[in-house]
């Protein structure tokens, strides 16, 4: 089984209330960004949507996991089933912020496609929450340098159950 069949059938994220969302949430409210819609992709069960959703911005998503967008639905956040390739259906810069939390580190070959399908629909930036340690099966490292993106901080995740260093990112367009 590679990554994408285990998210695609159905196994639900561990994370519980990390408190790393707050960093990616101030990040976007303190920044100059004027961004009316956010898109996240690979947003599990909606956890950040739904803060920012509160706070005021049009949201939308992407998850691989049926369940996880199943449970979505009762916060109607305009989550859609699929993957890095559903990003094909996104016209070019529809979005204002597109950003990640812990998703990317579970994509390896069709890590480049993903990036370049960010660029192409978002707008304004792109922040990435991810880490490049690799504590089991299904993480996979990458080099955000190598992409533009610039390291906004580095922080020690809690209640990801990971025990990993991860890193927030962003990229202007
Ligand atoms: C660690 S969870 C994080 C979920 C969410 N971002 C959050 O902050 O709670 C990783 C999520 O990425 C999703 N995922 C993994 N690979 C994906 C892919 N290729 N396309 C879309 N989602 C993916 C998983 O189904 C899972 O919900």
């Amino acid at each position: 089984m590679n990554a994408k069949e285990y998210y695609r059938t159905g196994k639900r994220s561990k994370w519980k209330n990390t408190g790393m969302r707050r960093y990616l949430i101030k990040e976007i409210i303190r920044s100059d960004i004027d961004a009316d819609t956010v898109f996240e992709f690979g947003c599990g069960r909606g956890e950040t949507l739904v803060i920012l959703k509160s706070l005021g911005y049009h949201v939308r998503g992407i998850e691989i996991n049926p369940m996880e967008v199943q449970y979505t639905t009762k916060y109607h956040l305009g989550v859609d089933v699929g993957d890095e390739e559903y990003l094909l259906n996104y016209p070019d810069n529809s979005v204002d912020i597109t950003f990640t939390v812990g998703v990317l580190d579970h994509i390896r070959e069709d890590f480049d496609f993903t990036i370049r399908q960010f660029k192409r629909i978002t707008k304004k930036t792109i922040f990435c929450l991810e880490t490049n340690d690799v504590p089991s099966e299904y993480y996979y490292p990458h080099n955000y340098e190598s992409f533009g993106f610039v390291k906004v901080r580095d922080f020690m995740a809690t209640g990801t159950g990971d025990g990993c260093m991860y890193t927030l990112w962003r990229l202007d367009c």
